[in-house]
C-alpha cells in the first residue's frame, strides 16, 4: 500500500471510541488500580489527572495532528514533516516500542481470556484465599496454556485489523466500547453498594497530601503515558485516518475524559468491594496478582452470601478485561502493520501476518518466562518484566519527549495552527500555553522520569 491510498474513518463517533478503545485498557482497570493503592489514593488520583491536563492532553494533540496532516504511518509522518533528518527515527522507534508492548501485554491479555472462561465456567466458587494464588501459579507457568490463549488473542486481534479501517476497527470499537462503558456501570453499582464499601469509597475520594513525594509525581507521570496510549505514535496512527474536518482539541478532551472515567471506575469497582471483603490492598497485591489472584478471592468474599451474584460479577469483571485489552491490542497492532505496508508497498494481509508471526514468537518468550524460562534473567529481570520495564518506564516517556520537541521546536508554527483550528475555523486562545509546554516543560518532566528509572535523580 502506498501512503495516501487509505480509509478513513467514517464517523465522529468511530474517531472517538477507536481512540478511546486505544487508552482504555489493562493499564486503566489493571495498572491504574495497583499504583493508586500503592501511593496513597486520592492523592495520587490528583496529581495523575494535573499530568493528563498538563502533559497527556498536549503530547496527544501533538500526535494528532502529526497523522493527521500526513495521513502517513508514523514513520513516514516524521520522514514528510522533517525530510532528510534524523525525526523519522522517532516514528520508528514507536513501531518498535508498539511491536514489544503488543508481545507482552498480549499474554496478560490472554490471561484475561482464561480467566474469563473460568468465571464463566464457576471455577471460583467456593475457593478461598489459599487456592488462588495456585490456580493463578498453577496457570501462568504451563508450558501450553497461556501460549495457546495468547496466540487466540494475537490471532483475534490479526482478524480484526486485516479488515480495515472501517470494518474492522471503527466496527469493533463501537461494539466494544459501548459494552465495557454498560458493564462499567454495573460493576460500579454493585460494588459501592456492597456493605461496608464506603471506606473504599472514602480512600478514593479523600486526598492524604503526606503521601506525596517525587516517586509519587514520578509514578503518576508514567501511568498517565501508558494508560493514554501515548509515545509510541498509536495515537498519530489513527490520526492518519481522521478526516479534515475532525475537531483536533475537542477530540483529545474526549478521550482523556473516557479514560480518565474508566480508570477512576475501576477504582471505584475493585476498592469498595476489597475493603467490603475486608481486604485492604497492600504492597504484596503488585502486579498480575491483583486481577487474578486477589480479586477473584476479593469477590467471592464480598458476596459471600449470594453465589449467583459473585458469578456474575467475576464473568462480567474477566469480560470487561478482555475487551478493554483488545480494543488496545488492535491499536498497536495497527502503528506496525500500517507501517510495513506502507514502508515497503506490501499489502495489508501481509503485514499483518508478519506482524502477528513476530509477536506470537516475542510473545511465546515472554509467557513461557512465568514458567520454563524464568531462570532465564537479564539484569535481573525475566524476558516478560523486561519487555514491561524497557518499554512502558523508557521507550514510551523518550517517544514522548522526542515528540513534544518536535512539535515544539521544529514544527512549522503555521502548520501547528492550521491543524488545531481546522484552517482558521475553530478557536484556539490556548496555543502559546501549549508551545511552552512542549517545547520546556513536557521535556523537562519526562527527562526527570527518566533519570529517576535509573536513580539518578532521586
Ligand atoms: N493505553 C493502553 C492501556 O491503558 C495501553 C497502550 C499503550 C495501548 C501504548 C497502546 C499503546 O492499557
Amino acid at each position: 500500500m502506498k501512503i495516501g491510498e487509505r480509509e478513513n474513518f467514517g464517523s465522529k463517533l468511530g474517531v472517538v471510541l477507536a481512540a478511546a478503545g486505544s487508552a482504555v485498557g489493562l493499564g486503566n482497570i489493571w495498572r491504574f488500580p495497583i499504583e493508586t493503592g500503592q501511593n496513597g489514593g486520592a492523592a495520587f488520583i490528583l496529581l495523575y489527572i494535573i499530568c493528563i491536563i498538563v502533559l497527556g492532553m498536549p503530547i496527544m494533540l501533538s500526535e494528532f495532528l502529526i497523522g493527521r496532516h500526513t495521513h502517513a504511518n508514523t514513520a513516514g509522518a516524521y520522514r514528510m514533516l522533517a525530510p532528510r533528518t534524523q525525526w523519522k527515527w522517532v516514528g520508528r522507534l514507536g513501531v518498535f516500542t508498539g511491536f514489544m508492548i503488543l508481545s507482552y501485554y498480549s499474554v496478560v491479555a490472554g490471561w484475561t481470556a482464561e480467566y474469563a472462561v473460568l468465571a464463566a465456567s464457576n471455577a471460583f466458587e467456593g475457593k478461598t484465599i489459599e487456592d488462588f494464588p495456585r490456580i493463578f501459579g498453577e496457570f501462568a507457568s504451563n508450558p501450553w496454556k497461556p501460549v495457546l490463549w495468547l496466540i487466540a488473542f494475537l490471532v483475534l486481534t490479526h482478524v480484526v485489523i486485516v479488515r480495515g479501517v472501517n470494518s474492522g476497527i471503527e466496527k469493533f470499537s463501537k461494539i466494544l466500547m459501548p459494552l465495557l462503558f454498560i458493564i462499567v456501570v454495573i460493576l460500579v453499582i454493585c460494588s459501592v453498594t456492597l456493605p461496608g464499601a464506603s471506606k473504599g469509597v472514602e480512600f478514593l475520594i479523600k486526598p492524604d497530601f503526606s503521601k506525596i513525594d517525587s516517586s509519587v509525581v514520578l509514578s503518576a507521570m508514567g501511568q498517565a503515558f501508558f494508560s493514554l496510549s501515548l509515545g509510541m505514535g498509536c495515537l498519530c496512527t489513527y490520526a492518519s485516518y481522521f478526516g479534515k474536518d475532525t475537531n483536533l482539541a475537542k477530540t483529545v478532551l474526549n478521550v482523556c475524559v473516557i479514560d480518565t472515567f474508566v480508570a477512576l471506575m475501576a477504582g471505584f469497582i475493585i476498592f469498595p468491594a476489597s475493603f467490603s471483603a475486608g481486604y485492604a490492598l497492600g504492597p504484596e497485591d503488585i502486579g498480575p496478582s491483583l486481577i487474578f489472584i486477589t480479586l477473584p478471592n476479593v469477590f467471592q468474599q464480598a458476596f459471600a452470601g449470594a453465589p449467583v451474584l459473585a458469578y456474575i460479577f467475576s464473568v462480567m469483571f474477566y469480560i470487561l478485561l478482555v475487551v478493554a485489552a483488545l480494543t488496545s491490542t488492535i491499536s498497536m497492532h495497527e502503528v506496525a502493520t500500517i507501517y510495513l505496508s506502507e514502508e515497503f508497498s506490501m499489502s495489508r494481509r501481509k503485514a499483518a501476518t508478519i506482524i502477528t508471526s513476530c509477536c506470537i514468537v516475542l510473545g511465546i518468550f515472554c509467557s513461557l518466562s512465568f514458567g520454563v524460562l524464568n531462570g532465564f534473567r537479564m539484569w535481573d529481570m525475566t524476558i516478560f518484566d523486561l519487555f514491561d520495564f524497557a518499554s512502558s518506564n523508557i521507550l514510551l516517556p523518550v517517544g514522548g519527549m522526542f515528540i513534544s520537541l518536535f512539535a515544539g521546536w521544529h514544527l512549522d508554527k503555521q502548520l501547528f495552527r492550521d491543524e488545531i483550528t481546522n484552517g482558521g475555523i475553530i478557536r484556539a486562545p490556548y496555543f502559546r500555553v501549549l508551545l511552552f509546554i512542549l517545547k520546556y516543560v513536557a521535556p523537562l518532566a519526562i527527562c526527570c522520569v527518566i533519570l529517576n528509572q535509573f536513580g539518578v535523580l532521586f
